[in-house]
């Protein structure tokens, strides 16, 4: 079988861009920089895309295009034995999706009511009570949300679409679609936030540095996760997408285009964030730090109550809101399932269309847990050791296999040959021996947090459960890694 490939270079940037930008940029990152020191949290952040999230993404680049393949076969072709290392970074992200698309449904959701019936009077109840249906516990599984489980549906179903119509016409053309759009509808949300009154409040709030905040390792670890996460490394992503790179494709280039236009992205949005938070805490007198609430929070409750407040066409700003989560959200999960089919299609040789179709029928079983009362408290805990731990250790893997025992001179001078700007040993180090620690460190202190502390203040039992997930990633991986390869 041909491999399929990019119809131009521009394609593959705009494809790697909707990965990179997703739910997390539009509420994660401001949130993230508000608490972690305001303007001095984004001097640890361009570390962490300088030290970490470049050279990684330099070496997902490199990994695909240098073997024409998805995560496992890719890694296995570097170095024996190593496919399940592949398929780690791929069940990572089958995880992470089969919540992240029930997230993306309550934007779907949201977005509907606010079509037909405006804005609800109390959006705390309404969303908790009314839309997500929440049980008293992790224990109580309540019933299933019909309204997410639909529209959840519906969402898998734009996902099959767009992936079943190829590398080059579905996600290439989606993104062509999807991202300018995008750009344009955060646009419109920060010329909107800017002539607001008290938005410069927030906009100082977002922006003002606490220097001595630079004195807290967890401000630093705080940036290293965010740039990790956003930039879609340890999912295989990036290496399936360099994979249908034509041969002359200058992959150092394409890194820094991808990350700096991600970053970038996050920031103005931040603008759009705070302004309007500052809005809403000037109309409604309440002070900027008690409007300012956590990512599910303030998408779904602080900025509809923020947006339903505005002089004028509160409810055109609250479509364009929910529009471009679900945008931000549809142009990211493509992508990780994408790392999910195209690692089947090579590991089986099948077409595009039957591995889609298992792929999705495993979602299908596994997302409508997320639709039950008690989703959201599965989806925080499960969350909390996929991001914060299974990526990572993926990443691990990949840089132990590539660059150690494959060999990091080799990847560098496959980049240099095809790359304007050139790789001197500094990547190799970055990539191969500081990005490791770092990744380890944020593991290794995250654990040591949820040991003493717990997490979330959920029953140990729980958290225990949650956890879980690591060493089952590890069986399937293993697993999957001796099934026989059908060779095409
Ligand atoms: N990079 C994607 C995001 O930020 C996964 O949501």
């Amino acid at each position: 079988m041909e491999r399929e490939s990019w119809s131009s270079n521009l394609g593959f940037i705009l494809a790697s861009v909707g990965s990179a930008i997703g739910l997390g940029n539009i509420w994660r990152f401001g949130y993230m920089v508000y608490t972690n020191g305001g303007g001095a949290f984004l001097i640890p952040y361009i570390v962490a895309l300088l030290c970490v999230g470049i050279p990684l993404m330099i070496l997902e680049f490199a990994i695909g295009h240098y073997t024409k393949k998805s995560a496992p076969l890719a890694l296995e072709k570097l170095h024996n034995g190593s496919e399940w290392a592949g398929w780690f970074a791929v069940i990572s992200g089958f995880i992470i999706t089969s919540y992240y698309v029930v997230i993306i449904a309550w934007c779907l959701y949201y977005l509907i009511i606010l079509l037909i019936y405006g804005y609800p009077s109390d959006p705390n109840t309404y969303f908790f009570q009314n839309i997500l249906q929440i049980s008293s516990g992790v224990e109580d599984i309540g019933g299933v949300s019909y309204g997410i489980l639909t529209s959840t549906l519906a969402v898998w179903g734009i996902i099959a679409l767009i992936l079943s119509a190829g590398v080059k016409n579905g996600l290439e053309k989606a993104n062509k679609i999807m991202i300018p759009f995008l750009l344009f509808l955060v646009i419109l949300l920060v010329l909107n936030a800017l002539t607001l009154p008290g938005a410069l409040t927030g906009i100082e709030w977002y922006l003002t540095p606490d220097f001595s905040a630079l004195l807290d390792y967890n401000v630093w670890l705080s940036a290293f996760s965010q740039i990790f996460f956003s930039l879609s490394l340890g999912f295989g992503i990036l290496i399936a997408y360099a994979s249908y790179l034509p041969k002359k494709s200058d992959l150092t280039i394409n890194a820094f285009t991808v990350s700096l236009l991600n970053c970038g992205f996050s920031f103005l949005a931040g603008f759009a964030v705070f302004g309007t938070l500052g809005y809403m805490s000037y109309t409604s007198g309440i002070p900027l730090d008690k409007v300012v609430s956590e990512g599910i929070g303030l998408a779904f409750v602080t900025f509809p109550k923020a947006l339903s407040l505005l002089p004028f066409g509160s409810k055109i700003f609250g479509i364009v809101f929910f529009l471009a989560l679900v945008f931000a959200g549809i142009s990211s999960a493509v992508s990780i399932v994408e790392a999910s089919v195209s690692a089947i299609m090579d590991k089986f040789s099948l077409s595009r269309k039957k591995a889609l179709l298992y792929v999705l029928a495993l979602f299908i079983i596994v997302s409508p847990i997320f639709t039950t009362g008690a989703g959201l408290y599965y989806l925080d805990i499960i969350d909390h050791f996929a991001s914060g731990y299974l990526l990572p250790i993926a990443a691990i893997l990949e840089i132990i296999i590539a660059i150690w025992l494959f060999g990091g001179d080799k990847l560098r001078e496959h980049v240099n040959k095809l790359s304007e700007i050139k790789l001197g040993v500094w990547w190799k180090y970055l990539a191969g021996v500081i990005s490791p620690i770092i990744l380890t460190a944020v593991v290794l202190l995250d654990a040591s947090n949820v040991l003493t502390s717990g997490y979330g203040g959920y029953k140990t039992t729980y958290v225990m459960l949650g956890a879980l997930i690591i060493p089952l990633t590890f069986v399937v991986s293993i697993i999957l890694q001796k099934m026989k390869t059908i060779k095409g």
